[in-house]
Protein backbone atom coordinates (compact mmCIF):
# COMPACT_ATOMS: atom_id res chain seq x y z
CA UNK A 1 0.00 0.00 0.00
CA UNK A 2 1.23 3.69 -0.95
CA UNK A 3 -0.06 6.83 1.16
CA UNK A 4 -0.68 9.30 -1.58
CA UNK A 5 -2.18 13.33 -1.58
CA UNK A 6 -5.28 13.50 -3.11
CA UNK A 7 -3.37 15.57 -5.79
CA UNK A 8 -1.25 12.87 -7.20
CA UNK A 9 -4.52 10.65 -7.66
CA UNK A 10 -5.52 9.32 -10.99
CA UNK A 11 -8.01 7.39 -12.59
CA UNK A 12 -6.78 4.06 -12.64
CA UNK A 13 -5.40 4.04 -9.16
CA UNK A 14 -6.95 1.94 -6.78
CA UNK A 15 -8.36 3.43 -3.47
CA UNK A 16 -7.53 0.98 -0.61
CA UNK A 17 -8.66 3.24 2.06
CA UNK A 18 -9.53 7.18 2.47
CA UNK A 19 -7.55 8.96 5.31
CA UNK A 20 -10.24 10.80 6.95
CA UNK A 21 -13.85 10.99 8.36
CA UNK A 22 -16.22 9.18 6.21
CA UNK A 23 -18.19 12.88 6.86
CA UNK A 24 -15.60 14.24 5.19
CA UNK A 25 -16.54 12.55 1.80
CA UNK A 26 -19.29 11.68 -0.17
CA UNK A 27 -18.06 7.83 -1.35
CA UNK A 28 -20.26 5.36 0.41
CA UNK A 29 -17.06 3.17 0.47
CA UNK A 30 -14.08 3.58 0.84
CA UNK A 31 -12.13 1.02 -1.47
CA UNK A 32 -12.64 1.20 -5.04
CA UNK A 33 -11.30 1.29 -8.19
CA UNK A 34 -11.24 5.30 -9.38
CA UNK A 35 -12.71 4.83 -12.36
CA UNK A 36 -14.22 8.66 -13.62
CA UNK A 37 -12.10 11.87 -13.61
CA UNK A 38 -16.01 12.60 -11.70
CA UNK A 39 -14.59 10.43 -9.04
CA UNK A 40 -11.40 11.90 -8.63
CA UNK A 41 -12.18 16.08 -8.99
CA UNK A 42 -15.37 15.16 -6.25
CA UNK A 43 -11.88 13.48 -3.92
CA UNK A 44 -9.70 16.47 -4.62
CA UNK A 45 -12.48 18.70 -3.53
CA UNK A 46 -13.33 17.19 -0.60
CA UNK A 47 -11.89 17.46 2.73
CA UNK A 48 -9.72 14.81 2.54
CA UNK A 49 -6.27 15.08 1.65
CA UNK A 50 -4.73 11.48 1.23
CA UNK A 51 -5.61 8.27 0.77
CA UNK A 52 -3.67 5.12 1.19
CA UNK A 53 -3.60 2.83 -2.89
CA UNK A 54 -3.21 -0.34 -3.64
CA UNK A 55 -0.79 -0.39 -6.55
CA UNK A 56 -1.64 -4.49 -7.51
CA UNK A 57 -4.89 -3.71 -8.04
CA UNK A 58 -4.57 -0.54 -10.07
CA UNK A 59 -2.11 1.98 -11.78
CA UNK A 60 1.05 2.72 -9.38
CA UNK A 61 2.59 6.34 -8.74
CA UNK A 62 5.85 5.86 -10.43
CA UNK A 63 3.85 4.96 -13.62
CA UNK A 64 1.81 8.59 -13.99
CA UNK A 65 5.19 10.34 -12.39
CA UNK A 66 7.00 9.00 -15.36
CA UNK A 67 4.71 10.08 -18.17
CA UNK A 68 4.22 13.68 -16.28
CA UNK A 69 7.82 13.86 -16.38
CA UNK A 70 8.23 13.07 -19.80
CA UNK A 71 5.30 15.39 -20.63
CA UNK A 72 6.62 18.31 -18.98
CA UNK A 73 9.96 17.82 -20.99
CA UNK A 74 7.31 17.82 -24.29
CA UNK A 75 5.86 21.34 -23.34
CA UNK A 76 4.39 23.00 -20.72
CA UNK A 77 1.52 23.89 -22.81
CA UNK A 78 0.52 20.90 -21.95
CA UNK A 79 0.73 20.16 -18.80
CA UNK A 80 -0.97 22.82 -17.68
CA UNK A 81 -3.96 21.22 -20.09
CA UNK A 82 -3.67 17.68 -18.84
CA UNK A 83 -3.94 19.03 -15.33
CA UNK A 84 -6.53 21.94 -15.70
CA UNK A 85 -9.34 20.68 -18.45
CA UNK A 86 -8.31 17.46 -19.71
CA UNK A 87 -8.47 14.84 -16.79
CA UNK A 88 -11.98 16.98 -15.73
CA UNK A 89 -13.40 15.92 -19.34
CA UNK A 90 -13.46 12.48 -20.89
CA UNK A 91 -13.29 12.07 -24.47
CA UNK A 92 -16.75 10.64 -26.05
CA UNK A 93 -17.04 6.79 -25.55
CA UNK A 94 -16.89 4.75 -28.80
CA UNK A 95 -19.65 2.73 -30.43
CA UNK A 96 -17.05 0.41 -32.08
CA UNK A 97 -13.44 -0.74 -31.66
CA UNK A 98 -10.92 0.62 -33.62
CA UNK A 99 -10.72 -2.68 -35.66
CA UNK A 100 -14.35 -3.39 -35.93
CA UNK A 101 -14.20 -0.02 -37.88
CA UNK A 102 -11.02 -0.36 -40.07
CA UNK A 103 -12.70 -2.07 -42.51
CA UNK A 104 -15.40 0.06 -42.90
CA UNK A 105 -12.73 3.92 -42.80
CA UNK A 106 -10.69 1.42 -45.56
CA UNK A 107 -14.14 1.48 -47.80
CA UNK A 108 -14.76 4.98 -47.38
CA UNK A 109 -11.29 5.76 -47.82
CA UNK A 110 -11.11 3.96 -51.34
CA UNK A 111 -14.34 5.48 -51.92
CA UNK A 112 -13.57 9.47 -51.32
CA UNK A 113 -10.80 8.90 -54.24
CA UNK A 114 -13.19 9.18 -56.88
CA UNK A 115 -16.18 11.37 -54.95
CA UNK A 116 -13.00 14.23 -54.16
CA UNK A 117 -11.10 14.22 -57.15
CA UNK A 118 -14.37 14.46 -59.53
CA UNK A 119 -15.47 17.16 -57.34
CA UNK A 120 -11.86 19.39 -57.76
CA UNK A 121 -11.65 18.18 -61.30
CA UNK A 122 -15.06 20.25 -61.64
CA UNK A 123 -14.15 23.13 -59.58
CA UNK A 124 -11.44 23.65 -61.54
CA UNK A 125 -13.30 23.59 -64.84
CA UNK A 126 -15.84 26.21 -63.62
CA UNK A 127 -18.66 23.77 -63.08
CA UNK A 128 -20.82 23.24 -60.14
CA UNK A 129 -19.70 20.77 -57.71
CA UNK A 130 -21.47 17.71 -57.14
CA UNK A 131 -22.56 18.66 -53.64
CA UNK A 132 -24.77 15.56 -52.86
CA UNK A 133 -22.11 13.15 -53.69
CA UNK A 134 -19.87 15.55 -51.27
CA UNK A 135 -22.65 15.10 -48.49
CA UNK A 136 -23.16 11.40 -49.10
CA UNK A 137 -19.46 11.39 -48.22
CA UNK A 138 -19.39 13.37 -45.41
CA UNK A 139 -22.84 11.39 -44.29
CA UNK A 140 -19.90 8.25 -44.18
CA UNK A 141 -16.89 10.17 -42.58
CA UNK A 142 -19.46 11.00 -40.08
CA UNK A 143 -21.15 7.93 -38.69
CA UNK A 144 -17.27 5.94 -39.17
CA UNK A 145 -15.91 8.73 -36.97
CA UNK A 146 -18.95 8.56 -34.06
CA UNK A 147 -18.86 4.76 -33.98
CA UNK A 148 -14.91 5.32 -33.98
CA UNK A 149 -12.21 8.10 -34.67
CA UNK A 150 -9.36 6.40 -35.17
CA UNK A 151 -9.86 3.91 -37.21
CA UNK A 152 -10.58 6.46 -40.01
CA UNK A 153 -8.40 9.59 -38.76
CA UNK A 154 -4.77 7.31 -38.82
CA UNK A 155 -5.70 5.39 -42.01
CA UNK A 156 -5.74 9.41 -43.48
CA UNK A 157 -2.37 10.06 -41.64
CA UNK A 158 -0.57 8.08 -44.20
CA UNK A 159 -0.87 9.57 -47.41
CA UNK A 160 1.34 9.05 -50.68
CA UNK A 161 2.57 12.60 -51.84
CA UNK A 162 0.08 11.96 -55.24
CA UNK A 163 -2.63 11.77 -53.61
CA UNK A 164 -2.54 14.89 -50.53
CA UNK A 165 -5.22 17.25 -52.26
CA UNK A 166 -7.93 14.66 -52.04
CA UNK A 167 -6.65 12.76 -48.98
CA UNK A 168 -6.18 16.39 -47.32
CA UNK A 169 -10.17 17.50 -47.73
CA UNK A 170 -10.88 13.87 -46.79
CA UNK A 171 -8.96 14.12 -43.55
CA UNK A 172 -9.89 17.70 -42.49
CA UNK A 173 -13.44 16.59 -42.92
CA UNK A 174 -12.68 13.38 -40.80
CA UNK A 175 -11.01 15.49 -37.98
CA UNK A 176 -13.79 18.26 -37.91
CA UNK A 177 -16.52 15.82 -37.57
CA UNK A 178 -14.53 14.45 -34.55
CA UNK A 179 -13.86 17.58 -33.18
CA UNK A 180 -17.42 18.31 -33.48
CA UNK A 181 -18.20 15.57 -31.72
CA UNK A 182 -16.04 16.37 -29.54
CA UNK A 183 -17.41 19.79 -28.52
CA UNK A 184 -20.79 18.19 -28.26
CA UNK A 185 -22.34 19.41 -31.47
CA UNK A 186 -25.30 17.70 -32.34
CA UNK A 187 -25.20 15.62 -35.35
CA UNK A 188 -27.16 18.11 -37.86
CA UNK A 189 -23.88 20.70 -36.81
CA UNK A 190 -21.30 17.61 -37.51
CA UNK A 191 -22.42 17.25 -40.53
CA UNK A 192 -22.49 20.67 -41.59
CA UNK A 193 -18.43 20.92 -39.58
CA UNK A 194 -17.77 17.58 -42.12
CA UNK A 195 -18.73 19.32 -44.86
CA UNK A 196 -17.02 22.30 -44.22
CA UNK A 197 -13.83 20.56 -43.78
CA UNK A 198 -13.63 18.79 -47.11
CA UNK A 199 -14.83 21.42 -49.40
CA UNK A 200 -12.63 24.54 -47.12
CA UNK A 201 -9.59 23.66 -49.64
CA UNK A 202 -11.70 23.78 -52.95
CA UNK A 203 -10.40 27.55 -53.99
CA UNK A 204 -7.26 26.02 -54.14
CA UNK A 205 -8.41 24.10 -57.07
CA UNK A 206 -8.21 27.49 -59.16
CA UNK A 207 -4.70 28.12 -58.34
CA UNK A 208 -1.80 27.39 -61.36
CA UNK A 209 -0.71 23.81 -60.43
CA UNK A 210 3.26 25.36 -61.36
CA UNK A 211 2.54 27.57 -58.20
CA UNK A 212 0.54 24.54 -55.86
CA UNK A 213 3.08 21.85 -56.75
CA UNK A 214 6.08 23.85 -56.45
CA UNK A 215 9.27 21.91 -55.08
CA UNK A 216 11.35 24.91 -53.08
CA UNK A 217 10.67 28.53 -51.95
CA UNK A 218 8.36 30.63 -52.96
CA UNK A 219 8.35 34.01 -53.83
CA UNK A 220 5.70 36.55 -52.25
CA UNK A 221 4.15 37.01 -55.22
CA UNK A 222 3.11 33.50 -55.76
CA UNK A 223 2.71 33.39 -51.82
CA UNK A 224 0.22 36.39 -52.27
CA UNK A 225 -1.74 34.01 -55.25
CA UNK A 226 -1.84 31.22 -53.11
CA UNK A 227 -3.55 33.43 -50.63
CA UNK A 228 -6.55 34.27 -52.61
CA UNK A 229 -7.75 30.13 -52.47
CA UNK A 230 -9.58 31.09 -49.56
CA UNK A 231 -11.72 34.09 -51.14
CA UNK A 232 -11.75 32.37 -54.77
CA UNK A 233 -12.98 28.86 -52.78
CA UNK A 234 -15.84 30.89 -50.89
CA UNK A 235 -17.06 32.21 -54.05
CA UNK A 236 -16.74 29.48 -55.81
CA UNK A 237 -19.29 27.29 -53.59
CA UNK A 238 -21.82 30.30 -53.13
CA UNK A 239 -22.02 30.29 -57.03
CA UNK A 240 -21.91 26.53 -57.02
CA UNK A 241 -25.44 27.13 -54.91
CA UNK A 242 -24.13 26.00 -51.57
CA UNK A 243 -25.91 28.24 -49.14
CA UNK A 244 -24.99 27.24 -45.90
CA UNK A 245 -23.09 30.06 -44.04
CA UNK A 246 -20.57 27.97 -41.76
CA UNK A 247 -18.87 25.95 -44.89
CA UNK A 248 -18.38 29.43 -46.81
CA UNK A 249 -17.49 31.33 -43.42
CA UNK A 250 -14.70 28.16 -42.98
CA UNK A 251 -13.90 28.30 -46.13
CA UNK A 252 -12.96 31.85 -46.41
CA UNK A 253 -11.66 32.28 -42.73
CA UNK A 254 -9.80 28.97 -41.97
CA UNK A 255 -6.52 31.09 -42.61
CA UNK A 256 -7.15 33.10 -39.82
CA UNK A 257 -5.32 33.47 -37.28
CA UNK A 258 -5.87 34.59 -33.43
CA UNK A 259 -3.06 37.51 -33.18
CA UNK A 260 -4.69 38.72 -35.99
CA UNK A 261 -1.56 37.58 -39.11
CA UNK A 262 -3.90 35.23 -40.99
CA UNK A 263 -5.44 36.38 -44.11
CA UNK A 264 -7.50 37.43 -45.92
CA UNK A 265 -9.51 39.93 -43.60
CA UNK A 266 -6.78 39.91 -41.04
CA UNK A 267 -9.54 39.01 -37.87
CA UNK A 268 -8.30 38.90 -34.27
CA UNK A 269 -9.48 36.60 -31.64
CA UNK A 270 -13.29 37.10 -30.87
CA UNK A 271 -13.96 38.28 -34.64
CA UNK A 272 -13.25 34.49 -35.71
CA UNK A 273 -15.70 32.02 -35.63
CA UNK A 274 -15.41 28.81 -33.54
CA UNK A 275 -15.76 27.21 -37.16
CA UNK A 276 -13.14 28.55 -39.03
CA UNK A 277 -11.26 28.62 -35.69
CA UNK A 278 -11.88 24.76 -35.76
CA UNK A 279 -11.25 24.62 -39.12
CA UNK A 280 -7.76 26.19 -38.91
CA UNK A 281 -6.62 23.78 -36.11
CA UNK A 282 -7.93 20.87 -38.54
CA UNK A 283 -6.66 22.24 -41.24
CA UNK A 284 -2.76 22.65 -39.83
CA UNK A 285 -2.49 19.70 -37.93
CA UNK A 286 -3.13 17.58 -41.16
CA UNK A 287 -0.89 19.66 -43.68
CA UNK A 288 2.06 19.35 -40.97
CA UNK A 289 1.81 15.67 -40.75
CA UNK A 290 1.50 15.23 -44.14
CA UNK A 291 4.91 14.25 -46.39
CA UNK A 292 4.93 17.15 -49.06
CA UNK A 293 7.36 18.03 -52.00
CA UNK A 294 8.76 20.93 -49.53
CA UNK A 295 7.81 19.35 -45.82
CA UNK A 296 8.37 15.98 -44.34
CA UNK A 297 5.59 15.36 -42.98
CA UNK A 298 5.92 15.65 -38.99
CA UNK A 299 4.91 12.95 -36.24
CA UNK A 300 1.60 13.42 -34.45
CA UNK A 301 3.01 14.17 -31.20
CA UNK A 302 5.55 16.35 -32.41
CA UNK A 303 2.56 18.25 -34.29
CA UNK A 304 0.71 18.41 -31.03
CA UNK A 305 3.71 19.47 -29.44
CA UNK A 306 4.28 22.36 -31.78
CA UNK A 307 0.70 23.11 -32.23
CA UNK A 308 0.39 23.55 -28.46
CA UNK A 309 3.20 26.00 -28.57
CA UNK A 310 1.88 28.01 -31.20
CA UNK A 311 -1.54 28.09 -29.43
CA UNK A 312 -1.52 31.08 -27.68
CA UNK A 313 -0.77 33.48 -31.03
CA UNK A 314 -2.80 31.29 -33.49
CA UNK A 315 -5.62 28.77 -32.49
CA UNK A 316 -9.05 29.29 -30.29
CA UNK A 317 -7.82 27.80 -26.70
CA UNK A 318 -11.08 25.60 -25.88
CA UNK A 319 -11.47 24.20 -29.73
CA UNK A 320 -7.76 23.32 -29.65
CA UNK A 321 -8.15 21.71 -26.09
CA UNK A 322 -11.03 19.90 -27.19
CA UNK A 323 -8.51 19.07 -30.76
CA UNK A 324 -6.08 17.58 -27.87
CA UNK A 325 -8.51 15.41 -26.72
CA UNK A 326 -10.12 14.11 -29.78
CA UNK A 327 -6.84 12.93 -31.54
CA UNK A 328 -4.78 12.39 -28.26
CA UNK A 329 -1.51 13.27 -26.88
CA UNK A 330 0.16 10.39 -28.66
CA UNK A 331 -2.75 10.41 -31.68
CA UNK A 332 -3.58 6.85 -33.07
CA UNK A 333 -0.43 6.04 -35.55
CA UNK A 334 2.44 7.27 -33.23
CA UNK A 335 5.34 5.28 -32.59
CA UNK A 336 6.11 5.32 -29.23
CA UNK A 337 8.60 4.23 -26.39
CA UNK A 338 7.35 1.69 -23.30
CA UNK A 339 8.47 1.26 -19.68
CA UNK A 340 9.43 -1.76 -20.38
CA UNK A 341 11.85 -1.23 -22.76
CA UNK A 342 9.47 -2.05 -25.94
CA UNK A 343 8.53 0.22 -29.09
CA UNK A 344 4.65 0.14 -30.55
CA UNK A 345 2.53 1.82 -32.26
CA UNK A 346 -0.58 3.68 -31.05
CA UNK A 347 -3.27 2.32 -32.10
CA UNK A 348 -6.95 3.49 -30.01
CA UNK A 349 -7.15 6.25 -27.53
CA UNK A 350 -8.33 5.87 -23.83
CA UNK A 351 -11.36 7.34 -23.11
CA UNK A 352 -10.02 8.27 -19.77
CA UNK A 353 -7.13 8.66 -19.81
CA UNK A 354 -4.53 10.62 -23.00
CA UNK A 355 -1.39 8.94 -21.15
CA UNK A 356 -2.48 5.48 -21.61
CA UNK A 357 -3.61 4.64 -25.24
CA UNK A 358 -3.98 0.89 -26.20
CA UNK A 359 -0.35 -0.05 -28.49
CA UNK A 360 0.72 -2.77 -30.61
CA UNK A 361 3.45 -3.38 -29.35
CA UNK A 362 6.29 -4.35 -32.51
CA UNK A 363 9.67 -4.11 -31.31
CA UNK A 364 12.22 -4.90 -28.62
CA UNK A 365 15.17 -2.45 -27.52
CA UNK A 366 16.48 -4.73 -25.54
CA UNK A 367 17.06 -7.82 -28.32
CA UNK A 368 16.89 -4.64 -30.74
CA UNK A 369 14.65 -6.92 -33.11
CA UNK A 370 10.84 -6.75 -34.06
CA UNK A 371 8.78 -9.08 -31.67
CA UNK A 372 5.34 -10.81 -32.29
CA UNK A 373 3.19 -7.74 -32.54
CA UNK A 374 0.77 -7.61 -29.18
CA UNK A 375 -1.65 -5.22 -28.02
CA UNK A 376 -1.45 -3.81 -24.62
CA UNK A 377 -3.97 -1.89 -22.95
CA UNK A 378 -2.34 0.99 -20.93
CA UNK A 379 -5.02 1.57 -18.95
CA UNK A 380 -4.85 -1.83 -17.58
CA UNK A 381 -1.24 -2.00 -16.77
CA UNK A 382 1.99 -0.99 -15.06
CA UNK A 383 3.43 -0.46 -18.33
CA UNK A 384 3.52 3.37 -19.61
CA UNK A 385 4.75 5.56 -22.36
CA UNK A 386 8.21 7.57 -22.07
CA UNK A 387 7.51 9.21 -24.88
CA UNK A 388 7.76 9.20 -28.66
CA UNK A 389 10.14 7.99 -31.47
CA UNK A 390 10.64 8.87 -34.77
CA UNK A 391 10.00 5.05 -36.75
CA UNK A 392 13.11 5.87 -39.49
CA UNK A 393 15.36 5.65 -36.36
CA UNK A 394 13.93 2.18 -35.82
CA UNK A 395 13.51 1.21 -39.66
CA UNK A 396 10.15 0.83 -38.95
CA UNK A 397 8.30 2.88 -40.90
CA UNK A 398 6.22 0.21 -42.72
CA UNK A 399 4.48 -1.05 -38.95
CA UNK A 400 1.76 1.84 -39.00
CA UNK A 401 -1.58 1.18 -38.44
FE1 LIG B 1 -6.35 26.57 -47.13
FE1 LIG C 1 -5.34 23.22 -46.35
Amino acid sequence: MKKVSVNDLKVGMFVHEICGSWMDHPFWKTSFMLESHKDLLTLQKSNIREVWIDPAKGRDVSQVNASHQNLAESSEVLVEMEAEEISSTPSVPRKATFFDELDRARRIHVRSRGVVNSLLAECRMGLPPNLEEAEGLVEEISNSVLRNSDALVSLLHHKPRSSYPYLHAVSVSALMVALAKQMDFDASMLRRAGLAGLLLDAGMALIPPEIVHKQGQLTDEEFATIKTHALLGRDLLFRSGVTDELVLDVCLHHHERADGLGYPDQLHGEMISVHAAMGAICDVYDAVTSERTYHKGWAPNYAIRKMADWQKGQFDRTAFHAFVRSVGLYPSGTLVRLKSGRLGTVIEQNDRSLLSPVVKVIFSIKQNARIEPVLVDLGKTDDSILGAEDPKKWALEDMAV
